[in-house]
């Protein structure tokens, strides 16, 4: 009889990694051993995809050859443009990026896993075209062109084609800075889908869309969205204050808190919550962002909570003006990387992921004939 496995697998050790540590005893947020601190403040969001595929930080010839490439792989195949188009307005984005990515896979299949890396970087780099080309699209703006040069990286790549002209670099930054956050977190949910995938030697397409399918949940990545809904709600910080308390009397969740690892609190919130801070430069912003911290407040107060990577990043999200259905999105773009990195580390020493169940059924039963049963 095996021990009875917490319910989630909660605290079950599922396989060793090198990409990452998270929630280790007196150990930071770290990718392949550089603390998150240093990297969200000195490291570009491109640097960060090289030193997640290769292990290593890129030097800057490493580093222009990589932006280089990214950008040449922006182009969307016509088959696919055409698909995008037929992905009705009103439908969650997250299903327009777990399509898009499965048409590719048909256009451009993986015919040898030695193509694994320029999948990876063709993924990486088309992810942000296809998504504003179908949001272009259905605003009405026609077949936009998603593989111009203009913009070396993803962060900027992303605002130009959302904004239509040149973001500022103080908001390209704080895109880049969030997309380093999101870009890997070891055997979250939606990694460990991509590894189980994997695992069968399922295709390279295939482990990405079932990351994507993982990823669009509440409880994961879908919780930036939630959690901007649940701010917006609130007008000031006294009925922020009422709003939660009662929201929390009827047990219900307040989005982009709580994690199932960071008990005392998630190391990248600290981080994108200075740049929400910094991008709150006008009164309506302020005082959202007032709300957000009192929000904050009572949830430490009434419940030791704290607030997880997808609280402040929606806020921060929302100063830049992306609409919210578009921010879970963003964390696929972002975390695309990291399962890039963990299909990489599975296929090298791979055995089939598969574990057991503790049966809680029926004892055997004799048969009854269909003619017996009632
Ligand atoms: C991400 O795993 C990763 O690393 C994920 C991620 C990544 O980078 O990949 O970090 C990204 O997904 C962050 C999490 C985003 N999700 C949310 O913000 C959704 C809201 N959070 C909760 O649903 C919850 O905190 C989870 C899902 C994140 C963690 O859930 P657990 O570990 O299963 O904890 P639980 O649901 O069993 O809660 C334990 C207690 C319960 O209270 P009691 O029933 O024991 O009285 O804490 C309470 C819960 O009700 N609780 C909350 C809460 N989170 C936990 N109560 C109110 N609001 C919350 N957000």
């Amino acid at each position: 009889m095996t021990e009875a496995t917490k319910a989630g697998l909660e605290g079950i050790v599922a396989g060793k990694t090198s990409i990452s540590t998270v929630g280790k005893e007196g150990l930071d947020l770290t990718y392949r051993g550089y603390s998150i601190h240093d990297l969200a403040k000195k490291a570009t969001f491109e640097e960060v995809v090289f030193l997640l595929l290769h292990g290593e930080l890129p030097t800057l010839t490493q580093l222009n050859e990589f932006i280089d490439q990214l950008m040449s792989l922006r182009s969307l195949p016509p088959e696919l443009q055409t698909v995008l188009k037929l992905i009705p307005k009103d439908s969650n984005p997250m299903d327009v990026l777990r399509t898009g990515c499965s048409m590719l896979g048909t256009l451009e299949p993986e015919k040898s896993s030695s193509l694994q890396l320029s999948i990876a970087k063709r993924l990486l780099a088309i992810m942000p075209s296809m998504l504003l080309f179908w949001y272009q699209y259905h605003m009405g703006k026609g077949s936009i062109e998603t593989s111009s040069e203009s913009e070396k990286t993803i962060a900027a790549h992303i605002l130009h084609l959302l904004y239509g002209h040149p973001a500022s670099p103080s908001q390209i930054r704080a895109l880049d800075v969030a997309l380093i956050l999101h870009a890997e977190h070891e055997f979250n949910a939606s990694t460990f889908t991509c590894r189980v995938i994997t695992s069968t030697l399922s295709d390279f397409y295939s482990a990405i869309t079932g990351g994507i399918c993982a990823l669009r949940g509440p409880l994961h990545g879908g919780a930036d969205e939630a959690a901007m809904e649940q701010i917006s709600q609130f007008k000031s910080v006294d009925e922020a204050e009422a709003g939660i308390k009662s929201m929390l009397s009827k047990k219900e969740k307040i989005m982009g808190f709580g994690h199932r690892v960071y008990k005392y609190g998630d190391p990248r919130s600290d981080i994108i919550k200075e740049w929400a801070k910094k991008l709150a430069d006008e009164p309506s912003k302020k005082n959202l962002f007032s709300i957000a911290e009192r929000i904050e407040e009572v949830m430490f107060r009434e419940k030791h909570l704290y607030p997880n990577v997808d609280f402040y990043s929606a806020l921060t999200y929302h100063f830049l003006g992306i609409p919210t259905f578009l921010f879970t999105p963003l964390f696929v773009i972002s975390r695309t990387s990291g399962w890039c990195a963990h299909i990489f580390e599975q296929r090298a020493n791979n055995r089939l992921i598969r574990p057991i169940a503790e049966y809680v059924g029926p004892l055997p039963k004799p048969f009854i004939p269909i003619e017996e049963r009632n």
